[in-house]
């Protein structure tokens, strides 16, 4: 069967390409480059040692979506394309509203031209109000964002449950994606922001490598154990086969379903910064600022659901996690512009 990926050259996107051609899936790539560089996707053929097919060009061009629909016999979309920085997101709304948005819109419009239904969408722990007990559950209240990338996720839930409802024929997985890190253990795909990273486990591995002087921890002195900032990181290998779990998963359900893609554990910032230093042998200086806006304490799955219906857990721990971002990092200090 083949996949058609969104988004596809993208950090998740690259690596899941490769856990969908190692599983014997066939693979199309639609991207319009905007945050990615087309040699992730040369390298993950050259890892995998089968090709794909890449469309440069906007999930948002209904034209060349159909061309791709006419051109490809496709059996599933998993829908990555769109923007994803939640600072950006609160100057460029219009942006984040008409990529996040209309790329979803136009792109089930096709499917439902060429009678395919089958989809899964990027979704994120986002969309969780701050005000949920832990471990957040699927059940637990969403809204409330706080800024429009998280309400662009919002919404695209919505859109996408009210498309079950209205057709029965759909089959949609929503997946809320936790705090994503780490890269193949080749080295050579991964993480590589434009900019400054907003995140934390690329900063942290562009001060090990030299670009930046020393990493900022935002707030000491939040309710947890060292009063840090406490999240549910996640293998990008572990996530990726998780896509590959949602595809079988579709392929049997009609209907709409969401899911948490985490490990269930929490870590705090000083976790991710002593387990990298041990973990890789190098000095992360780091200083304690101020909070950032926006920040919640505490932020962790209950990945149970995931377990029990898609049969896939997280299989990769805190220290794989360190060791493979480093290994991509010190492999391609400048990204893929090396
Ligand atoms: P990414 O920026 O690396 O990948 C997104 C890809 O989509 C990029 O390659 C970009 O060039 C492409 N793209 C964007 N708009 C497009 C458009 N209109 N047409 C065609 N291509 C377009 O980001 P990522 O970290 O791989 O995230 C993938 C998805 O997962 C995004 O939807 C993101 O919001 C979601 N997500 C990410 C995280 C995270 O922390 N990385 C967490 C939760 C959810
Ligand atoms: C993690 C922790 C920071 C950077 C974001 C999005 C979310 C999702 C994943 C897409 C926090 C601290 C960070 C730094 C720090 N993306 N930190 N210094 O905020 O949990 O989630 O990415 O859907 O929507 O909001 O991830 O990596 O930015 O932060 O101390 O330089 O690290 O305060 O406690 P976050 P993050």
């Amino acid at each position: 069967m083949n996949v058609l990926v969104t988004g596809g050259a993208g950090y998740i996107g690259s690596h899941t390409c490769l856990e969908l051609l190692e599983s014997g899936y066939g693979v199309i790539v639609i991207d319009n480059l905007c945050n990615a560089s087309p040699k992730s996707l040369d390298r993950v053929q050259e890892l995998t040692g089968k090709s794909l097919k890449f469309y440069e060009g906007d999930v948002r061009d209904e034209a060349l979506l159909t061309r791709i629909f006419q051109e490809n016999e496709i059996g599933c979309v998993i829908h990555f394309a769109g923007l994803k920085a939640v600072g950006e997101s609160v100057a460029k709304p219009w942006e984040y509203y008409d990529n996040n948005l209309n790329s979803t819109l136009v792109l089930t419009k096709v499917m439902k031209q060429f009678g395919m239904k089958n989809i899964i969408f990027s979704s994120s722990a986002t969309v969780y109000t701050a005000d949920n007990e832990m471990p957040l559950r699927e059940t637990s209240r969403t809204g409330n964002c706080t800024n429009p990338y998280g309400w662009t996720k919002y919404m695209t839930e919505q859109i996408l449950s009210g498309m079950a409802t209205a057709e029965a024929d759909w089959s949609i997985v929503l997946l809320r994606y936790f705090n994503p890190i780490g890269a193949h253990k080749s080295g050579r795909i991964g993480e590589d922001p434009r900019g400054i990273p907003n995140n934390l486990m690329p900063y942290i591995t562009q001060v090990a490598v030299g670009r930046r002087e020393e990493l900022s921890v935002f707030g000491d002195d939040y309710d947890t154990p060292d009063g840090t900032g406490v999240r549910d990181y996640i293998h990008v290998v572990d996530l990726a086969k998780g896509h590959v779990a949602a595809v079988r998963y579709a392929a049997e359900h009609k209907g709409c379903e969401v899911f948490n893609l985490g490990t269930g554990v929490g870590y705090s910032v000083l976790d991710m910064v002593h387990t990298f230093i041990d973990a890789n042998h190098v000095p992360v200086p780091y200083k304690i600022v101020d909070r950032r806006p926006g920040d919640i304490a505490t932020c962790y799955a209950d990945p149970a659901k995931s377990l029990e219906k898609l049969g896939w857990k997280a299989e990769l721990g805190l220290t794989e996690m360190c060791r493979d971002s480093w290994n991509w990092q010190k492999a391609n200090p400048m990204g893929y512009g090396e």
